[in-house]
């Protein structure tokens, strides 16, 4: 499969790299480009560095050597189309700084939302979208399905009598196929932006049967099934919400890379970005694997598993989650991140473990072995994420009104403390979901030693004798 993608990817870079060069520019890791540079210095120039990153002008022999050696999954390298773009792609400053603002306090909405979302639905869009045949981004199929999508979505605005929701229709320069927009304008902050996305168009090596289910049409009918919950519930977010269907994924981020772009341009303010690529194939012992590249927010992600502690831990909504690692910018939340926004990328499995069919023309509902309710567990976490992120304060009004649970950290100790009721456990978990320790039968007060804890950015989850979770999020420095 990597070899595959990799010809893919390279026709369509290299065809428009060699045509002026020969050599093209791109981001790597800065030890990337090192050992490039250390073993083929002619093959790469390495025209600037920052942080972990470098922008380098390099040939297609060094290209294939960081597909190949350096790392696991993907090209290795995001092509830019000239030198400033590499050089400002490097240089970027993050625009936002939240940390730790997230809280979760909209239970009623989240609950009743959540309660709706509906399998079949996901199951049956699925079907509908491999039923295309293909929908690689150069075919007129791809173009009726961003259509179909349009005319989908419009009918759930229409039948809601919502005016302050939309469905746009994006075109690209990097491909003829365009994205899809749906916009819920935000009631009291509407220059913020919560944003979901999936890609439409899919592939295999013959461009006239990529069926693509898993890869992403579960992904789109995940998001479709959030959309049509909001609108059932008439969900009215205080910020922007937008769903956002992409081009031209599969051949290197295209559409998303254009509109996060733009995005930054204009300079708009995106809280964050969820990307839902591969819902719907249960690989794993656990359901949803959060991915902890660098490149992603270890804020969001550790807001994603706080909503999963939540909202998803017992009852007729629970799930287990875990984490795991694309080692590469391998879906549209890369486009965000690049771009200077917090972004995450809940997983169907691990990565050992992914659907074994994508971008073959096997990837199909058949194959995958159940029938869409993986990806129902995806769409009520894109849900939660929804609610609790677009909802109108940004302070942490939870952690000042919840006066459950106290908590300090100070000497490496997490100090505790509960108004009305007693511990029975806590346990401390990482941004990758990791369980770093837990402690039992406790009073109503304690200190918990965190002394064989690294610094970094951790949740508490308390779990009461009345069964009531807490979650409270610190930071150990
Ligand atoms: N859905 C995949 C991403 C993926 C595949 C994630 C397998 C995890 C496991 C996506 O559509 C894709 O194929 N991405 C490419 C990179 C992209 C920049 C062309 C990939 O990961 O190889
Ligand atoms: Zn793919």
């Amino acid at each position: 499969m990597k070899l595959k993608l990799l010809s893919i990817f390279s026709l369509v870079l290299f065809n428009q790299a060699f045509a002026q060069l020969g050599k093209f520019y791109a981001t790597t890791d800065s030890e990337n480009a090192k050992e490039l540079k250390e073993k083929f210095p002619e093959e790469i120039e390495i025209v600037g560095a920052a942080g972990n990153q470098s922008a380098v002008f390099l040939t297609k022999k060094a290209a294939e050597f960081l597909h190949h050696n350096v790392i696991t999954h993907g090209p290795g390298y995001v092509y830019k189309s000239s030198r400033e773009q590499a050089l400002s792609a490097i240089n970027k400053v993050k625009k936002t700084n939240r940390v730790l603002s997230f809280t979760i306090d909209q239970d009623a909405v989240v609950t009743s939302a959540i309660a709706k979302v509906n399998a079949d639905n996901i199951k049956n869009h699925i079907q509908t979208l491999e039923n295309y045949g293909t929908r690689h981004h150069t075919t007129v199929k791809a173009q009726t399905a961003i259509q179909d999508l349009k005319t989908k979505w419009q009918a759930l605005i229409t039948a809601s009598g919502r005016t302050d929701v939309s469905v746009r229709i994006v075109n690209h320069s990097g491909t003829p196929m365009p994205s899809l927009v749906l916009t819920i304008n935000g009631a009291s902050s509407p220059n913020d932006y919560v944003i979901v996305g999936g890609h439409m168009d899919s592939i295999t090596n013959n461009v006239n049967n990529a069926p693509g289910a898993d890869d992403d049409a579960s992904g789109i009918a995940t998001i479709s099934e959030m959309i049509r919950v909001l609108l059932d519930i008439n969900y009215r977010p205080s910020k922007t919400v937008e769903f956002m269907a992409y081009a031209a994924e599969e051949i290197g981020l295209v559409g998303s890379s254009e509109i996060a772009q733009d995005y930054a341009l204009n300079n708009k303010n995106v809280i964050s970005f969820v990307q839902f690529d591969m819902t719907n194939y249960k690989g794993s012992t656990k359901d949803v694997y959060l991915t902890t590249d660098s490149y992603n927010s270890n804020d969001l992600n550790l807001f994603l598993i706080e909503l999963m502690e939540h909202y998803n831990k017992t009852g007729t909504h629970a799930f287990t989650y875990g984490n795991t690692i694309c080692n590469y910018g391998c879906s549209d939340h890369f486009s965000w991140a690049d771009n200077g926004y917090d972004a995450a990328f809940p997983f169907e499995a691990s990565f050992s473990q992914y659907n074994p069919n994508i971008h073959t023309v096997n990837d199909k509902l058949s194959n995958m072995g159940n029938s869409a309710t993986h990806a129902a567990k995806f769409a009520k976490l894109g849900l939660e994420f929804i609610i609790e992120a677009a909802k109108g304060s940004v302070l942490n009004v939870s952690d000042i009104t919840n006066q459950s649970v106290n908590i300090f950290v100070k000497d490496k100790f997490l100090n505790y403390q509960l108004e009305k009721e007693t511990v029975e456990s806590v346990v401390i978990v990482d941004t990758s979901g990791r369980q770093l320790l837990e402690s039992k039968n406790l009073l109503s007060f304690g200190k918990i030693d965190l002394n064989k804890i690294n610094n970094g950015f951790y949740l508490a989850v308390f779990k009461t004798k009345s069964g009531k979770i807490v979650t409270k999020k610190f930071i150990l420095e």
